[in-house]
Formats: C-alpha cells, structure tokens, sequence
C-alpha cells in the first residue's frame, strides 16, 4: 500500500446542460452514499456555467467538486475569466490547470500555468497539474523528457501534497480510444514520482493520477500500476454508470 487515497476525477470538459448536470451528480451522490466507506476520493469538474447547481447537488455526499481552469487574479478586468477565489465560493476545493487542451487551445505555457497553480493554492484550492506529450514526442522517443520539462515549469514553489495533485495525460490517449499500456504508464509514473521525491519534501505523498480513454474495462489494470493513484477522466465521467465503474476498480 502506498498510504496515498486515490482520486478518482471526473473532467466534464465543455459538456453538459442544467438538466443533465444536476442529474450525473445527484447519480453519483447516490452511488457514494450508498457506498458506505471507500477507499478513494471522488471528485467532478463540470464547466463553469454547472459549478453552484452540481455543488447543490452532491453537498454532504462526499463528492467534491473542482474547476477546469482559473485565472491567476483574484478579480478584475478579465473578461471571460474566473478566479480561483470565484471557485471556492461556487464549493469547489479543487481546480485543474494546464489541461492539454487549454496549453493547445489557448497557448498556455508552463509558466503560466504555475502561476494559476499558485494562485490555486492561495485560495485554498487543490491544484490538478496537468503534464503529457504528443503523439510526435512520444513517436521520438521524447515522451520522458518532455514530461520533465513541464513538471519543472508548471509546479510553482509552494506546492505540497495537500495542495497539489499531478495528472499525466499522454495527449494521443485523450478522447481517442487508444490508452496508454501499463508499461508505459508505469514508466512515465516513475518518472514523475521521482522528480517529486527531488523537487518536494512532501514528494512521496502527492498523488499521480493518469489519463486518457479510461474506461470501467480498462480501469483495474491501469489502477493497479505503480504509482497510479488514481484517474482523470474525460468521456467515460458523463455517465454514472461507467465513471462509478471506474472508481469501482479502486475498491
Ligand atoms: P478521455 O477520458 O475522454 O480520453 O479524456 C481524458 C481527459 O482529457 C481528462 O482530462
């Protein structure tokens, strides 16, 4: 046993209505309760737009609820843009930053994402860094190096095991069907557990989770790699019956 609780995370991504969203998390509220005591933390991130109904939704369950980004201010002229402060009040205690498609779709840089991370932290958040590179780098043997790279520049000072989670998604297993094997994983996860060992004194502690086309069939055997603490999960968390078979691999 590693002594790390796993976290099993659900990122909604830019999916779901009221109706909908309410009803994934009273689903899951449902399952958790009904669960009695589990071995792992259970979390989803819905957009922004579903934060306050699905934090009204799961409050006293145990099912937590996170952002899918911040800004890295507390308030201001920043239109479009939410800070973490605005995320501890909607109820959530997490956050993801630097999602592979946030660092594609909006040119975020390592940089920017520690800053976010910290600003994470300074509210009271817990912050899920995201890291993981492309078909192309993996293809050129760069997978190692590129992960490195961007642990160095995305995890600010200040980051601690309470404060901080780590999400390794490989960018060609997101959304695509096509999952990393455990080899690799297991790989890649030594590879981070040990830059933290380096880097934080609380290195040992922080949880790894991995990502990428995380099904209810493949979640046992990817659950069970070492330093796997857990799931990022995109497709498979819009619905309660495959994200509760995914947190199920953890019982
Ligand atoms: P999929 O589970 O849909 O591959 O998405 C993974 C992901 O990007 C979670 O953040």
């Amino acid at each position: 046993m590693s002594g790390r609780r796993k976290l099993i995370a659900g990122n909604w991504k830019m999916n779901g209505r009221h109706e909908d969203g309410v009803a994934l998390a009273t689903g899951l509220a449902e399952k958790l309760r009904g669960a009695g005591t589990v071995p792992f933390d259970l979390l989803v991130c819905p957009p922004a737009t579903l934060i306050w109904p699905v934090a009204a939704a799961v409050t006293g369950s145990g099912v937590a609820v996170g952002g899918q980004d911040c800004h890295v201010k507390t308030s201001g002229a920043h239109t479009g843009d939410i800070s973490p402060a605005m995320l501890t009040d909607a109820g959530c205690a997490y956050v993801i930053v630097g999602h592979s498609e946030r660092r594609q779709d909006h040119k975020e840089s390592d940089a920017l994402i520690a800053a976010k991370a910290a600003a994470a932290h300074a509210a009271g958040l817990v912050a899920i860094i995201c890291v993981g590179e492309t078909k192309e780098q993996r293809q050129a043997g760069q997978a190692g190096a590129v992960v490195a790279s961007q642990l160095a520049g995305s995890i600010p000072a200040g980051a601690t095991a309470t404060n901080t989670v780590i999400a390794y998604e490989p960018v060609w297993a997101i959304g695509t069907g096509l999952t990393a094997t455990p080899a690799d994983v297991a790989e890649i996860h030594a590879l981070i557990r040990a830059d933290l060992l380096k880097r934080l004194d609380s290195g040992a502690a922080v949880r790894i989770l991995y990502g990428g086309s995380v099904k209810p069939d493949n979640a046992v055997e990817l659950m069970a790699v070492p330093d796997v603490d857990g799931a990022l999960v995109g497709g498979a968390s819009l619905k309660v019956a495959d994200f509760w078979g995914i947190a199920s691999a953890c019982l």
